[in-house]
Parts: structure tokens; sequence; C-alpha cells
């Protein structure tokens, strides 16, 4: 039951590919679902990308805008999802991002609503992972990153990529205000290390995915999967991530939730 946010930085990173890794990775009990929203104001690259243009531009982001001025968001959302699955079990399901991000300015009063429905529609067993893209952590759809339990920013451990996180990790600190949980997740194209990226950023990497421009291909392009892509380094780590991730959502909902008793408890917010 988790809103995770995944932000960028410079140089595409691989937020996409890493939400797409954890959309497929997510450990799910029965029953249970898990929808990768692609809120990047400058595009979604999931329907050209992963899905090669399987589907045209029908689906999305773009119709929730129509929807939420006419007071449908709630029902336009679920009708708006793709099933990513092979076999047809709409239990990890793909929002799929502006195809313009001209549309993005039309967007702006929908972002709080579309957060509020993330944040409710766990109450029917499902996980969003929302993907922010380089600059969708701040400004008007800042708010999808304020109510997320967990905000990652994703960096490769380069310095020019961790350059460009360092400045958005001071900036995402601010928006936060520290009720949401922040982490890094870094890609491990370069030399350096997590106990490094916390060392001189001051910020936990939360998980690590490994450099595979191959297996990474299939997530981003669509491309033709290698031998045994679903046991390949980097899906098993994007599993490792995602139970870490589930492991540090509960560890903040026990700090939250005030314990038990006639005269309840403090709610502690903020504490790392
Ligand atoms: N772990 C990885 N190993 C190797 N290549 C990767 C990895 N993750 C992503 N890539 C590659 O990096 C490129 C950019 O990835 P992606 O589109 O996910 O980045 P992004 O951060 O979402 O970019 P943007 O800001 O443009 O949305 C793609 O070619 C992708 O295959
Ligand atoms: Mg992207």
């Amino acid at each position: 039951m988790t809103v995770i946010a995944l932000a960028g930085g410079l140089g595409a990173p691989g937020v996409t590919t890493a939400a797409m890794a954890l959309l497929m990775t997510w450990p799910m009990p029965p029953e249970h679902r898990v929808v990768l929203a692609e809120a990047d104001p400058d595009g979604g690259a999931i329907l050209p990308g992963a899905l090669q243009g399987t589907l045209d531009n029908s689906h999305g982001l773009r119709n929730l805008a129509v929807a939420s001025r006419q007071g449908q968001l709630g029902e336009a959302f679920w009708r708006q999802l793709v099933d990513v699955t092979d076999a047809g079990s709409r239990d990890r399901l793909v929002l799929p991002g502006l195809y313009d991000p001209v549309h993005a300015s039309a967007m702006e009063p929908v972002w709080r609503p579309l957060a509020k429905l993330f944040t409710g529609i766990e109450a029917h067993g499902h996980d969003v992972i929302v993907d922010l893209g380089r600059r969708g952590a701040f400004g008007s759809s800042a708010v999808l990153a304020q109510s997320a339990d967990v905000v990652l920013v994703v960096a490769r451990s380069t310095l020019r990529s961790l350059q460009s996180a360092q400045v958005r990790v001071e900036a995402l600190r601010e928006v936060l205000g520290g009720t949401t949980e922040l982490g890094m997740l870094l890609v491990d194209e370069g030399p350096f290390s997590k106990e490094e990226v916390r060392k001189h950023l001051g910020i936990s990497v939360t998980a690590v995915l490994p450099w595979r421009p191959k297996e990474a291909a299939v997530l981003s392009d669509g491309a033709e999967q290698p031998r045994r892509f679903e046991s390949g380094e980097l899906m098993r780590s994007a599993r490792t991530a995602a139970v870490r991730i589930q492991e540090l959502v509960a560890v903040r909902r026990t700090r939250l939730v005030p314990p038990a008793g006639p005269s309840g408890g403090r709610v502690v917010t903020g504490a790392r």
C-alpha cells in the first residue's frame, strides 16, 4: 500500500527504465495491483519505448485533464490504464504519460486531485510508482512528490550525474519538508560507491541498479530480450530494490501511526 515517486536529473539517468523495472518486479500479494504513472511533464516514453508503439495515443494522462474538468477523474483514471503483463492479468498497469509536453500546462489543476487519487487507491489494493521525470518534483506537480511515501532521486554513479542530483536533493528536502522519506536509486555506471554518495551528498542510497545497457534497452526502448532477461542482473537487482523500498515504507508507516491506547500517541514525522 505504497506510493513511491522517482525523480530524475540531467542526462537521462534512467528514471523511466528504473520505474519499469520496479513495475515488473514489484512483489505483490494475490489480488493486488501496481500502477506506474508516467507523470513526467516533459512527456511520456513508455508507449513508444517499452511498448514499441503497439498502442496509439488514445490512452493516458492527457485524457485525465479533460475528465478532471468534468469532475470525472476517479472513473476516467481506471480506463486510462494499460496492462503490461504478457498474460493479460491486469495486475501491472501503466498510466501512459503526455505524448506532447505542450499539454503539461493543462495538467496543472489535475496534479493535486491525481495525487489524492494515488494515495486513496490503496484502499483497493494498489501501489503506485510515479515517474516524475527530471523536473516533475518541482513546480505544480511537486504535490505528487509531497504525497508519496518515498521519493527516490535516480542518479548514475558518475560525477556529472551526481552533481546534478546533489542540487535536486537539496531542493527536494525543502519541497518535501521532512514528511516524505527521501532516498537515492543509484544506477551503477560510474566510479562512485553508495558510501561515497552518502558521505558527499548526505543521502542514503536505498538501492543500486547495475549498469546493463542491453537489459535496460528492453525496458526503455522495447528492445529484444537478451537470454535470461527475467533472471538477469538488472531485474534481480530491481526485485531487491522493490523489497527494500517496501521495507522502508513499512518502517515509515510504523513511525507515523500513533501507538494504540486510550491517550493515542504523538505522530512523529520527518525523523530519519
Ligand atoms: N541500469 C541501466 N543500465 C544501462 N543503461 C541504462 C540503465 N538505465 C537506463 N539506461 C539507459 O539510459 C537511457 C535513458 O534511460 P531513461 O529513458 O530511463 O532515462 P530517464 O531518466 O527517464 O530520461 P528522461 O529524463 O529523458 O525521461 C536509455 O537508453 C536506457 O536504456
Ligand atoms: Mg523518463
